[in-house]
């Protein structure tokens, strides 16, 4: 039975205070839990506390046992029928964190006990009204022998420890802030640390702790310079000044996803916390500093203020996102930023809102909340605040946020309650904002153009309309900030008239179907420019001719308008064939203009990618894609290769490595350069085949940080055979004791668009360093191959052996221990519709062969069901 917003009921009884005491034993872990219970509504209710896989040892109300005929028990639940207005429960039960293979409630990795609670994670622990509208103090006692667990952690103050007796010791910590259990967090074990402070705006010191496998403290470095700058940052750009003196951050393997913002005692995937040159890229540490500022950022847009419900739970992801996006692009440059979050959001979020697991920001039901922590809600979420910005301007945004945090501190607010903190500091109306949180599907927006020579007017008529998407036939209209401006047929930026001012850029709110208006004073036949820095979340069509294209692409002052403009003209390049020549000329122009960043010009030399491109096409012919943008990069390839060249050979790599953004983008320049000069090698010639060869193995040979490799890797995987062989064995000799670079041995190999790699992916499934216990292990060989190598999973080399087969006996291998997990990769084969045949019967089969196995998981069946649109 599905969950729904308008069931929600407020809670029964309120917890006033939250009492645990754990004796950690790897298979017998004792959980005692006193828990005070006030009655919120007049008359008397059944009390239900939440439990799974939980054994009831004892109960006593008010300290009294209670007799099994009081009391009833489900597998899910635990129900008191009748209770006084005012009680103390104490229950004890007992939990086997060491078979705990979902890793979610409290569970072991790497020989220490770490916990894993939002969303519905808590009542794995203990019986518990186990929602995030039930908010109280926690007092938390650790017990726990001392070899083995020298750190007993858990939220808020450390305020006892000692020994019981000669073997064993506790810890009793004390979080004053009201929180909701799936905040709760608890580690235990042997680590190391590295420890930092930081004084905050009004004085206080609070200590830093980042908690990591031992020997690996130096790797928390960076992580840590990332939390200094982010608690920094939401002090200025936010007001939000931390509030214990100590915030704690634990690194773990074994985690089914980034991170979690547990009160004080933030828990990580290792992926995202450890870095040294030697073993992450410059892409691993722009996560870093992301998700260290996500999870930090949280303590006020999640902790402070909580959601109601978890149908809210965009109101901290997207708003989370769209904070730590701010803060991103602060340290690494808005432009660049921008782009990069554009392409993500397109990647992952479009697809979804295109088929039939779309779902708006804000869910109306859901079985497992699990399968809702998507690209639609966290990053769609951030879109829609990222849009209330763009138009009520900065001041007022701030001062809304101000009011938001003020008036719901403490409490468990609704999206409803965040657009009122707009209302109260506008006066205006803003319930029409609400459409882009209860609508799914992404809008489109068309504009056409009249220009009128004799007036000097351009007349633009825009419309928007959504998409059907299952269960919403029709779609209200909503409000969409076009922020556009004008540029001459040479690409120089114009002013304009609007509104009787003068103008160079302004930002129109279409909230009608459709609107027309007019500028004036447009001296030439222009060019518009529409859209800039993608201001809203939507499909922009405009009917224009490639020149106007082009005139972008040179000459845009929106850099966002004029990379989109490139991509634009190389996805017809590669749709819809033509001359590659013009397209060369401005991107050789591109490459020579020193005014422009490297990371910039290594953005815009990137081809859109085959899913990328798999969107724009109906039905899609994945091996038509694959074909044809090989076809024109390696042509563009050789067009520019003596350009490409001199660039690559004129960039002095530097001796000594830094992290900071303008030196990942100097390499992300190079490396840019080293793939599209290698885009030639399968139409080279012998001469020139050996001299990109050398090239490549040399990139290898002289790489002295894991950017540069993995980029050397992956030029190796066109010229293949023996230096790819050579250099991947290479690599797995030197790296083999480090589990993250292992991961991205599997990763590349899956990823590697060849024909033998479906096989050699399967035999990586027999590797005794394969685990799909470890989903980082598990998702860097299978869901890099679902989702980052179409030619391979959808079978272009070799029709009749399509990787949707493996996929599925990895997700019904995956979902008899860790749902959670496997169903994030249902959505791989969801979008078969769209797909031509035979694909999308192969896809669909494959779908149903899910649906066919006895005893799948709630996560699985939910989504397996939708993608069939049987639910
Ligand atoms: N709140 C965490 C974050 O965004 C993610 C928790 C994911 N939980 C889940 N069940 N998928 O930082
Ligand atoms: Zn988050």
């Amino acid at each position: 039975r599905p969950i729904r917003l308008t069931d929600y009921r407020a809670p029964a009884y309120r917890v006033s205070a939250t009492d645990l005491t754990f004796r950690l034993d790897p298979t017998e872990t004792r959980v005692t839990t006193r828990l005070s219970f006030e009655r919120l509504g007049e008359s008397p209710a059944p009390l239900v506390l939440l439990g799974e896989r939980v054994k009831l040892i004892s109960i006593k109300l008010d300290g009294a046992d209670l007799s099994p005929d009081t009391y009833e028990i489900t597998p899910e639940t635990l129900t008191l029928r009748d209770v006084p207005a005012q009680f103390v429960l104490e229950t004890e039960v007992e939990i086997n964190p060491q078979d705990n293979k979902t890793l979610e409630g409290l569970y072991m990795s790497s020989g220490r006990y770490c916990t894993q609670c939002e969303a519905e994670g808590f009542r794995k622990i203990t019986y518990f009204p186990d929602r995030p509208d039930v908010l109280s103090k926690y007092t938390v006692r650790v017990e726990a022998p001392k070899i083995g667990f020298p750190h007993l952690l858990s939220n808020g103050n450390l305020i006892e420890y000692g020994d019981l007796d000669d073997t064993h010791h506790y810890a009793v910590w004390q979080d004053p802030f009201n929180k909701p259990s799936y905040l709760f967090a608890l580690v235990a074990g042997e680590l190391d640390v590295l420890e930092d402070t930081f004084t905050t705006s009004s004085g206080r010191t609070v200590d830093l702790k980042i908690y990591v496998d031992t020997g690996m403290s130096a790797r928390a470095a960076y992580a840590m310079d990332a939390l200094k700058r982010s608690m920094a940052w939401d002090e200025s750009a936010y007001g939000r000044e931390y509030d214990l003196d100590l915030f704690m951050i634990v690194a773990v393997r074994d985690f089914n996803f980034g991170a979690m913002e547990n009160k004080g005692l933030n828990i990580f995937n290792a992926s995202l916390l450890l870095a040294d040159p030697t073993t992450a890229t410059d892409a691993d540490y722009e996560r870093i500093e992301s998700v260290i500022a996500h999870e930090y950022f949280h303590n006020w847009s999640g902790n402070r203020v909580t959601c109601r419900d978890w149908f809210q739970l965009c109101l901290k992801e997207g708003l989370t996102v769209f904070r730590d996006q701010g803060f991103s692009s602060d340290q690494r440059g808005h432009a660049v930023q921008r782009i990069k979050d554009v392409k993500a959001l397109r990647a992952r979020q479009f697809p979804e809102d295109a088929g039939p697991l779309a779902h708006p920001v804000r869910p109306s039901s859901y079985l497992k909340i699990d399968n809702f922590y998507t690209a639609t809600i966290y990053e769609k979420g951030a879109e829609i605040v990222g849009m209330l910005k763009t138009v009520m301007g900065p001041k007022v945004y701030r001062t809304a946020l101000d009011h938001y945090f003020a008036t719901h501190d403490g409490t468990a607010a609704t999206l409803e309650d965040f657009l009122k903190s707009f209302e109260a500091v506008t006066g205006n109306d803003v319930s029409n904002w609400l459409n882009w949180y209860t609508q799914a599907g992404t809008p489109r927006l068309k504009i056409t153009q009249t220009y009128d020579a004799a007036a000097k007017s351009l007349t633009l008529s825009l419309s928007q309309s959504t998409a059907p998407t299952p269960s919403q036939p029709t779609k209200a209209a909503v409000p969409i900030p076009v922020r556009l401006g004008i540029l001459s047929e040479d690409g120089t930026p114009q002013s304009f008239g609007f509104e009787g001012q003068s103008q160079i850029e302004i930002t129109y709110v279409l909230d009608q179907p459709f609107a027309a208006i007019t500028l004036t004073d447009v001296a030439a036949a222009p060019v518009l420019s529409a859209l800039r820095h993608f201001s809203a979340p939507v499909i922009l069509e405009v009917e224009e001719p490639q020149s106007h294209l082009f005139a972008r692409f040179k000459g845009d002052t929106d850099p966002f308008n004029r990379w989109e403009a490139a991509q634009k003209l190389a996805q017809n390049l590669i749709l819809t064939g033509g001359d590659v020549a013009p397209y060369a000329e401005a991107l050789k122009a591109t490459l020579l203009d020193d005014a422009l960043e490297p990371a910039f010009k290594a953005l815009i030399m990137a081809l859109p990618t085959e899913q990328g491109l798999a969107q724009e096409m109906s039905p899609v012919d994945p091996a038509a894609i694959h074909t044809r943008r090989k076809a024109v990069k390696a042509e563009l390839s050789r067009a520019l290769y003596p350009t490409l060249r001199d660039l690559y050979d004129a960039i002095q790599p530097p001796t000594t490595f830094s992290p900071d953004a303008q030196s990942a983008g100097g390499r992300a320049l190079r490396n840019a350069l080293l793939d599209l000069i290698m885009a030639g090698y399968g139409t080279a010639d012998a001469a020139h085949q050996s001299e990109l060869s050398a090239l490549a193995s040399a990139h290898y040979a002289r790489a002295d940080n894991m950017t540069d490799m993995i980029a050397a890797l992956t030029a190796l995987m066109s010229v293949h055979g023996e230096p790819y062989e050579a250099a991947l064995d290479a690599f797995y000799a030197r790296f083999k004791d480090e589990p993250l670079v292992i991961d991205k041995w599997f990763a590349l190999q899956a990823a590697c668009p060849h024909p033998e790699t479906l096989a050699r992916i399967e035999r990586l499934s027999r590797h005794p360093d394969f685990d799909p216990k470890v989903p980082n292990r598990w998702r860097a060989l299978v869901q890099n191959l679902a989702s980052n190598n179409p030619a391979v999973f959808h079978g272009v080399f070799a029709s009749d052996s399509y990787g949707y087969g493996f996929v599925v006996d990895q997700i019904l291998t995956v979902d008899e221990f860790n749902p959670m997990t496997a169903a994030r990769l249902v959505e791989s084969l969801s979008g078969y519709k769209r797909y031509a045949s035979p694909y999308r019967e192969a896809m669909k089969a494959a779908l149903e062969s899910i649906m066919a196995t006895p005893k799948l998981s709630k996560n699985v069946a939910e989504l397996t069901a939708k993608a069939l649109d049987q639910k």
